[in-house]
């Protein structure tokens, strides 16, 4: 963790960044090797960290657990480190579930990715009660921050400090709690300030979606990011979320990551799944597909500077643990994950497996 933190609290980025999102990469091959069952561990395929995401409650699933420390050499809290969990209505923070989660890495070896500080989906009463004093809300914001950040000091390689604060249309910024009462884009650069002063190893990271189908946002995105290092707001790295469809144009994922990589700091591909569509079936021809995806992620993310590569997550474990399982999504059909609903190996995972493989 900290070889690869360090040297990126003050770090350059290529202004002109943006002239690069209308360029393709090098046309892909046909096909790929997808070796069937292959047995290696992700893990082993790689030296890059290879992430999942769990909640505190899948700590009792044996199973899970089990795919876990063969499969992950880092863990993300899907839930437990975000505001609407560590802070209850009279401020006081509880890390209990966090530490659990943490402690688990810890246990396994495994680096431990924090999600995330500040969300406009996550709007806690405490805060909203204090919206009409700007003074103590910008007070207890940063004490929040620094608190959080002090308390997992040396033990979180990166954080997503901001995450999602593109608007849903792609176009503008997130409205939220944070954005009316502290400034549009000041709640940002505050949160970064405080972070990169609170623990300045870690890697600060804006994280966003939906950035490989609607290249508008994606530009939105890094239009935000370039404005915001040019008034020298630590940010410390990228987060792509990279929640996409097996219907994804072929050079989307390459095209998002190269540009995001324009910055020059770290990238981080933050929540990989691969929908199949709502309702779709799981046919051996979308399966096959959703492989080729989840190669061409690999594959393009590899293309990046060895500098840059933070960590390929995956947001989840088996296809029945995936959040696009949950109303209002897909509670009965979609299969966004490397693993089958009984922690089989799908071809997705043979095909991390082997582009990992064939790229280190
Ligand atoms: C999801 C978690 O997976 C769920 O367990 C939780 O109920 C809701 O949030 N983008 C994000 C993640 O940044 O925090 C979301 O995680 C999925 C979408």
């Amino acid at each position: 963790m900290a070889e690869f933190t360090r040297g990126w609290a003050r770090r350059e980025f290529i202004i002109g960044a943006l002239a690069c999102s209308a360029c393709g990469p090098q046309a892909d091959g046909a096909g790929g090797k997808i070796v069937a069952g292959l047995s290696v561990p992700l893990k082993e395929a790689s030296t890059l960290p290879i992430g999942t995401a769990i909640t505190a409650a899948d700590l009792a699933d044996a199973q899970l657990v089990r795919l876990i420390k063969e499969n992950f050499s880092q863990l993300t809290p899907a839930s437990e480190m975000k505001m609407g969990v560590v802070i209850n209505d009279q401020g006081k923070l509880n890390f209990g579930a966090a530490e659990r989660l943490a402690s688990f890495a810890s246990d396994n070896d495994m680096r431990l990715h924090g999600h995330t500080l500040v969300w406009y989906r996550v709007e806690p009463s405490f805060f909203l009660g204090l919206a009409d004093d700007p003074k103590k809300f910008r007070a207890e914001y940063l004490r929040y921050i620094d608190k959080f950040l002090r308390r997992f000091k040396g033990r979180v390689s990166g954080w997503d400090v901001v995450n999602e604060p593109i608007s849903a249309d792609g176009t503008g910024l997130r409205d939220s709690v944070w954005s009316r009462t502290l400034g549009k884009e000041r709640y940002i650069a505050l949160a970064f300030k405080q972070a990169a002063a609170s623990d300045p190893n870690a890697v600060a990271f804006i994280n966003e979606y939906g950035l490989e189908a609607r290249p508008a946002k994606r530009l939105a995105y890094m239009r935000l990011i370039e404005r915001l290092l040019k008034k020298d707001v630590p940010i410390g790295g990228v987060g792509t979320q990279t929640h996409i469809s097996v219907d994804l144009p072929e050079r989307a994922v390459a095209d998002t990551l190269r540009d995001l990589a324009s910055f020059g700091l770290p990238v981080h591909v933050s929540e990989l799944d691969i929908t199949l569509g709502r309702g779709a079936a799981a046919t051996a021809g979308k399966l096959k597909l959703q492989a080729r995806r989840a190669r061409q992620v690999v594959e393009a993310y590899m293309q990046l500077p060895s500098k840059q590569r933070y960590a390929i997550t995956l947001w989840g474990v088996r296809d029945r643990d995936s959040w696009l399982r949950m109303p209002p999504y897909d509670p009965d059909s979609d299969r966004p994950l490397a693993f089958d609903d009984k922690g089989q190996p799908k071809p997705m995972l043979s095909a991390l497996a082997a582009a990992l493989k064939g790229a280190s």
